[in-house]
């Protein structure tokens, strides 16, 4: 059976080591959810216990779905869809598990279409740091300068434009051609520039303040949506629930240890959104900005860090190009379920990139309108808990919040009472087996019911 199943998975590609594979798999993980999501959701969550409940959430639920994620991608050997046909087959279970990978399909394909309007973002932040424009700007012009960009549909459209263009060029050449070199640079050059803001930070004078907004926790802070959103925010940090694990897995070689490597790409991508988090709120605090300010933070508050940094300008276009390539990066690996999954059904890579893309890009029109011509439009108000969120935020909130808690619940559903604990074992070697196996029985699924149900009371 084990044969059948490796073989059914054959993958064309394999990733040429566990260094390719743990970088392709940071470079999913760490993208905007680290640094642009993280910061303006512990903004907006009151810090401290927020933070916790989020550590907390990866630690004891994140990392070991995100094993379970590569394991089932890596004995599939498919696209997550393929991977759920074939496993569920193995296994002599219901073909209506194949449901976890159309779910996981499309909360990926959903959080792209407006992944790819925030990232274009950051190429209008490239050209004035390049022209210069960011030098000395203070908090007010820096908040002006981000209320342009969104007020200005045709502008965001453009870079949202080149942005998808810039995934389906990758996608549609396969993942490892370019990926693999590419991203074995630019993460570790990002990770030292973030270094190098938070040494910044430190100078301002607002540092103690910050640290403590950001670990001392104060729980009477702290209400039951808020537990949600880190937990939500955990599987989108760690690209988990969304089929991008499972699906990069699936070039994963056998020999590679998927309980280390797990933990490595965890600790990697927390490590990242820690920096972010300790390069921009001190520089918050310094001028007076607004902790949950929102979605704009980094983009309101980074600038004015720059500004009255030495080389400022040099290293705010250094910042954001390497945003740009850590988006890029988590980007191509959330079209990557699609496209390995049409490519199996016999349409070409090429085109499967081109018209996921598409629709992927149409789609994120609505998002982008909804932060300037249909802010006021929210079509859920009627509902108290969307009461004012556009479109955008509710895309937003579906897949964060709703889809990739019961797509993560699905799946330890699936890999601890589903699969034989054999054919887990194989995968994930017998040291941390017994561990890991209670953890995805027991504890994750009923820890996501808990905060699933705390919510709707
Ligand atoms: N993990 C990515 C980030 O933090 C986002 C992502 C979500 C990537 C789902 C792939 C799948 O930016």
């Amino acid at each position: 059976m084990v044969n059948s199943v490796q073989k059914a998975g054959a993958s064309p590609a394999q990733w040429s080591s566990r260094f390719a594979f743990i970088m392709a798999a940071v470079g999913s993980a760490v993208g905007l959810g680290n640094i642009w999501k993280f910061p303006y959701i512990t903004g907006e969550n009151g810090g401290g216990a927020f933070v916790l409940v989020y550590l907390g959430c990866i630690a004891i639920i994140g990392i070991p779905i995100m094993m379970a994620e590569v394991m089932l991608g890596r004995r599939g050997g498919k696209s997550p869809i393929g991977t759920m046909q074939v496993l569920s087959r193995a296994e002599g279970r219901s073909r209506g598990w194949v449901g976890i990978g159309i779910l996981a399909t499309l909360a990926s394909f959903l959080i792209l279409s407006f992944y790819s309007v925030i990232a274009g973002w950051t190429m209008p932040y490239i050209m004035s740091a390049a022209s210069g424009e960011l030098s000395n700007i203070s908090a007010e012009t820096s908040g002006a300068l981000f209320e342009g960009l969104l007020a200005s549909p045709g502008q965001l459209l453009l870079w949202h434009s080149v942005f998808m263009g810039l995934t389906v060029l990758v996608s549609a050449g396969g993942v490892r051609h370019g990926l693999e070199r590419a991203v074995t640079k630019l993460m570790p050059a990002l990770f030292v520039l973030l270094l190098i803001l938070v040494g910044y930070a430190t100078t301002t004078g607002h540092f103690g303040e910050a640290v403590s907004f950001l670990f001392r926790p104060d729980f009477s802070s702290l209400t039951a949506e808020a537990v949600l959103v880190a937990l939500g925010h955990a599987f989108f940090t760690l690209s988990l629930a969304s089929g991008a694990m499972m699906a990069y897995g699936a070039y994963l070689n056998k020999k590679v240890s998927i309980v280390r490597t797990s933990f490595t790409v965890a600790i990697l991508d927390t490590c990242v959104a820690m920096l972010a988090g300790l390069a921009i709120f001190p520089v918050v605090f310094a001028h007076g900005l607004a902790a949950g300010e929102g979605p704009g933070l980094i983009f309101v508050t980074l600038p004015v860090a720059f500004g009255q940094m030495p080389g400022g300008s040099f290293f705010a276009l250094l910042f954001f190009v390497l945003l740009l390539f850590a988006a890029w990066s988590s980007s191509i690996s959330m079209l990557e379920s699609l496209v390995s999954h049409l490519h199996e059904r016999g349409i070409s890579r090429v085109k499967a990139a081109i018209g996921g893309g598409l629709v992927a890009w149409l789609i994120g029109i609505t998002t982008l309108l909804s932060l300037n011509v249909w802010s006021d439009f929210a079509p859920l108000s009627m509902f108290e808990r969307f009461e004012g969120k556009t479109l955008f935020d509710l895309y937003d909130y579906f897949t964060a919040n709703i889809m990739m808690p019961l797509c993560a619940f699905l799946t330890a559903v699936f890999a601890g009472w589903v699969m034989k604990p054999e054919h887990s074992a194989a995968e994930l070697g017998q040291r941390w087996h017994g561990v890991w196996y209670a953890v995805m029985r027991y504890f994750t699924p009923i820890a996501v019911l808990i905060v699933f149900y705390t919510n709707l009371g």
